[in-house]
């Protein structure tokens, strides 16, 4: 089914603000596979279909905005990973991307580990079934709770994250009789080209222990003194968003060197060493990221080149993205409420979904693409900015792009590469309703987390 174009759109293909902005030279009805997940495609009518199944019978049937998962691509990515890393190798995928029960019976049946870091991701784990031995428990400041159940739940392993925790685990660990495997992640001092907000291995930030001024020589000695603890390895992440390759090899350097200096001084070999995650993904044509066999080739070189120059054998690696695997494999669908041409700026296309379905472009500028997916257009493009419902002017979803001049209310537009990030960082602001992820495969859609509804809303106010 294709949608009524409206006839009198504004036309502002030649009035662009600060002369910088060109009209798109390739064609807006054309789907680019980077930013796209892998079944989506034009049906004969031009309308988008995902999984074999038309946006306009998505739209009917669980409403706008939603998140449109695409099962088969979700599977497809979270099998590229492991086999790039192959059996000498951990994938652990970071839930805080995005978490569902759905999501961890994939990843278990692909074979996949998980990295939870909040006791509501670890209880999400545990209930749909993941064995605890597969999960990374990860953050902080952890709760003693939530350690205690980390533990008694016998995940497998706690990623250490301050001298506190250290302890706090240590004492948790032999008051439940039991022998925690442990990591500590250590801040390698490597600044990642990403928005300040998602870079993690500076030393001027919260996470982890300085490898600077031997903090994290102590915090081994320590570790390897306590009781409760046994250390299995080294933990860094850099940071989010990064295509540049060179801050991971840097930090594998460093994590390494580390090992060398543990050996030299305490005659043990640590046995594995977490890279983290991290790895950028397109989210417009623009964006150029690695494949994972690319990234898992460049990380266990730059690994096995230092262990033999350090005289170590080489660790078992292990890896945690997030975003790699779940970012590009959903799209929100929403439908176009207003559409206002400011003469001589651009058009303002308000969406029915906004800054609580995706904070993303108000807390990190990030960029987006947009297309119209209820059918296609011949109409000149127009620069717009898609901007939500709420009541903000900071509220934009897509910051600039074009769509077809004759958009019209109704009309379904859709912005890709929303997977990771939106649903999990979704918000009720100005009480707005958290939308559904609807997983789609093989001419099948299904919910696996509902749309919230005003009960749902109401139901927590008990004043
Ligand atoms: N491992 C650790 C220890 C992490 O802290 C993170 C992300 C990951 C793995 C996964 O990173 P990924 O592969 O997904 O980039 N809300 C921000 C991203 C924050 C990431 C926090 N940690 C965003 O929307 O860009």
């Amino acid at each position: 089914m294709s949608r009524s174009a409206h006839p009198a759109g504004p036309r502002h293909a030649d009035v662009y603000p600060e002369g910088h902005y060109t009209a798109p030279a390739t064609d807006l009805n054309e789907l680019d596979p980077k930013v796209w997940s892998r079944t989506v495609t034009r049906d004969a009518d031009g309308a988008l279909t995902v999984g074999g199944i038309e946006v306009a019978r998505l739209a009917e049937e669980f409403g706008t905005p939603a998140y449109f998962l695409d099962e088969s691509d979700f599977r497809a990515r979270c099998r590229a990973w492991a086999d790039a890393f192959g059996p000498d190798a951990d994938v652990f995928y970071a839930g805080k991307a995005f978490l569902s029960r759905a999501v961890v019976r994939w990843l278990q049946e692909e074979g996949l580990n998980l990295d939870v870091c909040s006791g509501g991701e670890l209880a999400t784990a545990l209930d749909a079934g993941m064995p605890a031995e597969r999960i990374a428990f990860h953050g902080n400041n952890k709760t003693v709770a939530e350690i205690e159940r980390a533990v008694e739940a016998g995940v497998g392993r706690i990623v250490l994250d301050s001298f506190q925790e250290i302890v706090r685990v240590s004492h948790i660990a032999q008051r439940l009789g039991v022998r925690q495997r442990v990591q500590i992640r250590v801040t390698v001092g490597v600044e990642a080209h990403t928005h300040e907000f998602i870079a993690t291995a500076h030393e001027d930030q919260k996470f982890g222990i300085a490898l600077a001024d031997g903090q994290a020589a102590e915090a081994v000695r320590r570790a390897l003194t306590l009781d409760g603890l046994e250390l299995i390895g080294i933990h860094s992440h850099i940071g989010s968003q990064i295509f540049d390759m060179a801050g991971f090899e840097v930090s594998a350097r460093r994590v390494v060197q580390l090992l060398a200096e543990i050996r030299d001084e305490h005659g043990v070999e640590l046995p594995e060493i977490d890279l983290g995650g991290g790895l950028g993904i397109a989210y417009t044509s623009e964006d150029d990221p690695r494949e994972p066999h690319e990234i898992a080739k460049a990380l266990s070189d730059i690994v096995t080149r230092e262990c033999e120059s350090a005289g170590l054998r080489t660790p078992r690696i292990s890896v945690e993205p997030g975003r790699a695997i779940v970012g590009p494999t959903a799209f929100t669908l929403y439908e176009v409420g207003t559409i206002k041409p400011l003469e001589g700026l651009r058009t303002y296309v308000s969406v029915d979904g906004g800054m609580s379905d995706n904070i993303r472009t108000a807390l990190y500028d990030a960029e987006y693409s947009v297309a119209l997916v209820s059918r296609t257009s011949d109409a000149e493009p127009m620069l717009v900015r898609v901007v939500g419902k709420h009541c903000e002017s900071g509220d934009i979803v897509v910051k600039d792009a074009f769509l077809p001049s004759d958009l019209a209310p109704g009309d379904l537009i859709a912005v890709p590469a929303t997977g990771a990030y939106c649903r999990s960082m979704a918000s009720n602001y100005n009480h707005a309703l958290r939308p559904p992820v609807v997983a789609v495969r093989d001419g099948q859609a299904r919910v696996i987390v509902r749309r919230e509804t005003e009960e749902d809303l109401l139901r927590l106010d008990v004043g």
